[in-house]
């Protein structure tokens, strides 16, 4: 009998599961993998990482993994490594979930700890087993890697390679890793499908739907979601353009496209736009990658989509000089937020942190707090200054700038907190804070997006119907 005709194992408890590349994606799949039942290693170069999640300790910020992570580590069915040759000796399923950062002077993805990985795998695998990619690459990776592996490996055409992209947010790793709104398995036999509808079969069994595809489909379908995302961020954010120079309220406009149920309101959020570890590198990896495969013009609204979504940092920054009397040198600003979004410690590419720093180049004494990302902040950006509290931060600030929404700015109370400041002015670059409440105490609230004076619509008729007393 092959190898290839060997019996399958069909208890998913059973199965052996190999997790590459322990950031954010990574650690989350190896946990939730064990928290399904399968005996899990994962493994990664990053020896502190690894000495971290092995001593139960999550390496960043996401709310709720932490206790998945300590509850996985007492099952013992989950460990972690450094060890590359017990890793794949123990995993017949090898999911790869290194990072694909945008390549130094290029749009391009870099594809370095990809290739290094199925490198690493192929080498050590003797026997049947499926590698499979989540990291977001550029369409045709999968098929090379394929080529790659079965020429490098000592098992030859016995290791296959699938693609299973991965959809999850920041903020609700698990959530979307254990009850995704679909599963996209892409394969090149029936035998690889078998193996990933037996591991990630308790997921399936909730109802989730499978979408089943070739390889570059199951490439295809993680770019062109996060470039659809993008570009409806973008949208309502040109949106936000034309009514700043039209007198017209982005927020209202936003409201009633979002009531179209073909348009929907989700990422229909007007304001700072998108930042992180995906949307931004994404869209433009995706472009680059047309103009590669000769179909470049098709994509070239992703380069006007990165384009207003830089445009509304320069507009933040704008808002805030025009509340600061119109010049920025030696005015105090307080600015709220440096994470990419709420709930999340991650300021990569993050639009608060942007303003931040274009704020302090025009000669501004910035002071940024963030209630969890302050200390990637200062490690990208040292000079800034940083507070260890809100109070702390607006103390005799010139001008507030609200730049990412987290909770707790948002529950703010505008009296107490214009006791700290010096002037009680404050830029919404979320469009979050109660104009209302703001300006009954004396604040001069400025929302990114217009308009300039808020029409005041009571709340119980924001979104139903009027009565008939307010149509006379
Ligand atoms: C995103 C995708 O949602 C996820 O499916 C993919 O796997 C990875 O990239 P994430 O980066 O965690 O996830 O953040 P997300 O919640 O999508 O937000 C992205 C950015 O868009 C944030 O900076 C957020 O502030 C911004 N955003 C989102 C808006 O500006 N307006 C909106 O309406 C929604």
């Amino acid at each position: 009998m092959s190898t290839s005709e060997q019996p399958e194992r069909i208890d998913h408890q059973r199965n052996r599961v190999t997790v590459v590349g322990l950031g954010y994606l990574g650690a989350t799949h190896a946990i939730c993998m064990a928290k399904l039942g399968h005996r899990v290693i994962g493994v990664d170069v990053d020896a502190d990482k690894v000495a971290a999640l092995q001593d139960g300790a999550l390496p960043f910020h996401e709310p709720g993994l932490q206790e998945e992570l300590s509850g996985a580590l007492a099952t013992h069915r989950l460990s972690f490594t450094t060890d590359f040759d017990r890793a794949v000796e123990h995993g017949d399923t090898l999911f790869v979930c290194v990072g694909t950062p945008q390549k130094e002077g290029t749009d391009a993805a870099d594809l370095t700890f990809v290739d290094a990985a199925f490198d690493a795998l192929a080498a050590r695998l003797t026997r049947r087993a499926l590698i499979v990619g989540k990291s977001t690459v550029p369409v045709g990776t999968a098929q090379r890697l394929a080529r790659r592996v079965a020429a490098a490996s000592p098992a030859g055409d016995d290791v296959e390679v699938a693609w299973n992209p991965e959809f999850l947010r920041e903020g609700f790793a698990v959530e979307d890793t254990l009850h995704p709104d679909r599963l996209v398995f892409g394969v090149a036999s029936d035998w690889a499908l078998r193996r990933l509808t037996q591991v990630l079969g308790p997921v399936l069994s909730t109802g989730v739907p499978a979408i089943v595809c070739d390889l570059p489909t199951a490439e295809l379908v993680k770019v062109a979601a996060n470039a659809f995302l993008a570009t409806k961020i973008s949208f309502i954010n040109a949106m936000a353009e034309i009514c700043e120079a039209a007198g017209a309220d982005v927020g209202l406009l936003a409201q009633a496209l979002g009531h179209d149920s073909r348009i929907g309101s989700r990422f229909l959020k007007p304001g700072l736009g998108f930042g992180g570890g995906c949307l931004p590198k994404d869209i433009r990896a995706f472009a680059h990658r047309a103009e590669e495969l000769g179909v470049g013009g098709t994509l070239t609204f992703l380069r006007e989509v990165d384009q207003v979504n830089l445009r509304r940092r320069a507009r933040m920054v704008d808002l805030i000089r025009e509340l600061a009397d119109g010049d920025l040198r030696g005015k105090r600003i307080a600015a709220l937020g440096a994470s990419f979004k709420p709930d999340s410690d991650d300021v990569r590419d993050a639009p608060a942190l942007e303003v931040a720093r274009m704020l302090a180049m025009e000669g501004a004494h910035v002071r940024v707090y963030d209630p969890a990302a302050a200390a990637n902040a200062h490690r990208i950006y040292p000079d800034l200054d940083y507070a260890a509290s809100l109070a702390a931060a607006v103390d005799d600030a010139d001008v507030v700038a609200l730049l990412t929404e987290w909770q707790e700015f948002i529950d703010a109370d505008p009296e107490s907190m214009g006791r700290h400041v010096r002037h009680r002015r404050v830029a919404d670059g979320r469009r979050v804070l109660d104009a209302a409440r703001y300006r009954l105490a004396g604040w001069d609230y400025r929302a990114l997006g217009g308009p300039e004076r808020i029409v005041s619509v009571p709340e119980e008729n924001r979104t139903g119907e009027f009565p008939a007393t307010a149509l006379r």
